[in-house]
């Protein structure tokens, strides 16, 4: 009260001056005073925590005292790349020479030693009686994708029995078995009978689906026509997903990756091709083989992918399967896939 007073007073009398300083003062006091609490909490908290951080650090420097030290990304141009090589298509080769030639493959897998691989790719061939072809494409392939750093598996779907060749229902089963075995990111579905003459023809994907050959020895390196989507493709497993895959009723030869590609179009996406000069593929001879007749309700087919392509592909893909053979170089899958 006297107090009070007293300020009144000093007001009254004009001596704000005074007060202001009075003000600062005790200010000046609560602050210092609340700084040495902070500092004594600080010291109370460094001396509970220097302990702790002790432990941290030794626990870490055991650990990693005997983990090797962290892969780098490959790079984006692999250094090991030859460019244009000439194939040798040798009469006398064996799966054993190419067996010999590719100690670092296990079960038809690889992954480069000194980094870490940009993308991890299935490659899935569908077969039935080619073995000298998928000799010759074993042959160069392999090396072939370890001078592109890629983290790859090969898979090689046979269908049992004789009854009519289904390439699109065998790549779907490829699919499905190889995502069994491992999440890989990209797939090449890729004829037996077509080698790569060029690796800078990368194995990988890109954002949208890509078609890989350009151009062919027997048809003079010209792209057959402007929608041609066969002979090796490759998608993402996201970009396959969500065509739901290729069409399972196509029986013989002919239509079914114009079938794709329509799927693809149905996405809007697009189809990305390499440059033709790289593109390049040698085609191993062959006759038409029996029991992949060419289709002739092929045309039929493909007036009705929009309106089918929603139930028929890897959602109603059915099979047996009826073996699994992790052999050196590829992994075999053979299937039932019943018949038309
Ligand atoms: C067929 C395709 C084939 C292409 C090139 C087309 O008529 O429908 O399946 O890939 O010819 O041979």
């Amino acid at each position: 009260m006297g107090f009070c007073v007293s300020v009144g007073r000093i007001l009254r009398k004009g001596k704000c001056f005074v007060l202001v300083l009075l003000c600062l003062s005790v200010l000046a006091w609560i602050a210092n005073f609340s700084g040495e609490i902070a500092k004594s909490i600080q010291v109370s908290f460094n001396m509970t925590q220097i302990p702790v951080k002790a432990d941290t650090l030794r626990d870490h420097l055991t650990k990693h005292a005997s983990t090797p030290p962290l892969k780098v990304k490959c790079p984006q141009t692999s250094p090991l790349l030859k460019g244009a090589v000439k194939l040798s298509f040798e009469p006398s080769l064996t799966l054993k020479d190419v067996e010999n030639d590719n100690k670092g493959v296990t079960e038809g897998k690889y992954a480069p030693t000194d980094c870490t691989a940009r993308q991890s790719v299935a490659i899935l061939i569908p077969h039935r009686n080619r073995e000298k072809h998928l000799l010759y494409l074993l042959h160069h392939l392999h090396p072939f994708l370890q001078r592109q750093q890629i983290h790859y598996g090969i898979y090689v779907i046979q269908q049992a029995g004789d009854t009519t060749f289904n390439r699109a229902k065998l790549l779907n089963v490829g699919y499905l078995e190889a995502l069994k075995e491992y999440s890989w990111e990209c797939f090449i579905l890729h004829d037996v009978d077509l080698v790569p003459e060029n690796d800078h023809n990368l194995y990988v994907c890109d954002k949208q689906p890509k078609h890989l050959v350009v151009g062919r020895n027997v048809t003079g390196y010209k792209l057959r026509y402007k929608g041609y989507f066969g002979g090796v493709t490759a998608m993402t497993q996201k970009q396959f997903d969500k065509v739901n895959g290729f069409s399972n009723s196509y029986w013989g030869w002919g239509g079914e990756d114009d079938d794709l590609r329509i799927r693809v179009q149905l996405q809007k996406m697009t189809i990305v091709r390499p440059p033709a000069d790289i593109a390049r593929y040698t085609m191993v001879f062959h006759k038409r083989d029996s029991g992949n007749e060419a289709n002739k309700d092929r045309m039929q087919l493909l007036r009705q992918t929009q309106q089918v392509w929603r139930k028929d592909g890897l959602n109603s893909c059915s099979y047996k399967t009826l073996s699994i053979e992790r052999l050196p170089l590829y992994v075999n899958v053979t299937v039932d896939i019943g018949k038309p």
